[in-house]
């Protein structure tokens, strides 16, 4: 079996080749085309610039991904592409030439949900086979979701932001304290050399006060598992308002103390989730999870709290967007006979069923 997938939802042009071995999806190529550079003079993603982009790279990086892969179109057996979350514009040029090259080739395509993606990167690990039920935290730039899955493409989302992003967080972070974009990776560096303990940030716990029943007892509602980053948004701005022309060792203090607070966040509520749904398999994914100290920190307490739970991390080219993660949730759609029609649209808002 050989699917080629393509995912444009944001900013990266992306196609891969997927393969079969021992009934697991395989990489042969993935070739991912990223624009940072053209939407780094702006301080974040102009969706009219990504588009146009996504039109301009589209055929070449699919091209790049077949010579790699050593195969001709004509191989293909199936197609598949990201259909939604993501920038209209940008999965318009995905969606458009996925749809024209599997008419052109008279093959079926597989419409995929990014946010799938992003979890299903974790099952293109050679060596490591996430057993069911997962709990998988994902955070990417637009999303962060507490997910249990008891089985293949099957979904129960039991905690999320009310407000930003884990990503959008680091990203906002990385803004008020002028440093670049994108905000997470250049949080990350300029912490390594940063002390985490220098200013503190809060830590959210969005736990609803006891309630008395209908007794009169005071009763304990359950810790909620959703998440919230505006505050630590408004703490950093307060912190750089009252700091004008902060010195270079401040902001590296700076950036490795909202790192440690955006860790801390998530790392209080996926302790409570495992606590909660006792999961075989705890899985990262989406942007964030290539953040080495977030990467780390589950690790370690994970560990120490449910030693026999498996703690996956994708490989770090899988983390961001890419389409080898696109093509794997379509390997398991194929496998488990999942119908899909043929008649769908980009849709920005697609949600995680
Ligand atoms: O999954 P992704 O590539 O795109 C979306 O689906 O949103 O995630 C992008 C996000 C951005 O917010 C970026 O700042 C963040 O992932 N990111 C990181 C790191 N690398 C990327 N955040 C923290 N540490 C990193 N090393
Ligand atoms: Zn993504």
């Amino acid at each position: 079996m050989k699917i080629l997938a393509i995912e444009t939802s944001c900013d990266e042009t992306a196609a891969a080749v997927i393969s079969e071995k021992d009934n697991r999806p395989v990489v042969l190529s993935n070739v991912v085309s990223s624009q940072i550079d053209i939407h780094k003079e702006y301080g974040g993603v102009v969706p009219e610039v990504a588009a146009r982009a996504h039109i301009e790279s589209v055929i070449p990086v699919i091209k790049a991904s077949l010579k790699k892969a050593k195969i001709d179109i004509s191989d293909i057996d199936y197609f598949t592409v990201t259909q939604g979350p993501g920038l209209i514009g940008s999965l318009v040029v995905g969606v458009e030439t996925a749809k024209a090259l599997a008419a052109a080739t008279s093959k079926p395509l597989i419409p995929v949900n990014h946010l799938e993606g992003h979890i299903y990167a974790n099952f293109l690990s050679e060596t490591e086979k996430p057993q069911f039920p997962l709990l998988s935290l994902l955070v990417s730039g637009g999303h962060t979701l507490l997910i249990y899955i008891k089985d293949h493409l099957s979904y129960e989302i039991v905690g999320q932001t009310r407000d930003d992003a884990a990503g959008e967080a680091f990203d906002k972070g990385a803004k008020l304290l002028g440093i670049g974009y994108p905000g997470g990776p250049i949080v990350a560096k300029l912490a390594e050399r940063g002390d985490e303990n220098k200013f503190p940030f809060p830590l959210i716990d969005l736990t609803p006060l006891p309630k008395r029943n209908n007794e009169g007892y005071l009763e304990k509602p359950e810790p909620s598992l959703d998440f919230s980053f505006s505050g630590l948004k408004t703490a950093l701005l307060n912190i750089v308002k009252t700091r004008p022309g902060l010195t270079e060792p401040e902001v590296k203090d700076l950036a490795a103390s909202f790192q440690k607070s955006i860790v801390d966040n998530l790392s209080q509520n996926v302790m409570r989730a495992i606590k909660k749904y006792q999961p075989k398999t705890f899985i990262l994914s989406g942007g964030v999870a290539a953040n080495q100290k977030l990467r780390e920190t589950l690790g370690v307490k994970i560990h120490a709290t449910s030693p026999k739970i498996r703690y996956l991390t994708p490989d770090f080219s899988l983390c961001t967007d890419n389409a080898a993660m696109v093509g794997a949730v379509a390997f398991y759609k194929i496998k488990l006979h999942q119908k899909s029609s043929p008649n769908f649209v980009a849709e920005p808002n697609l949600k995680l069923t």
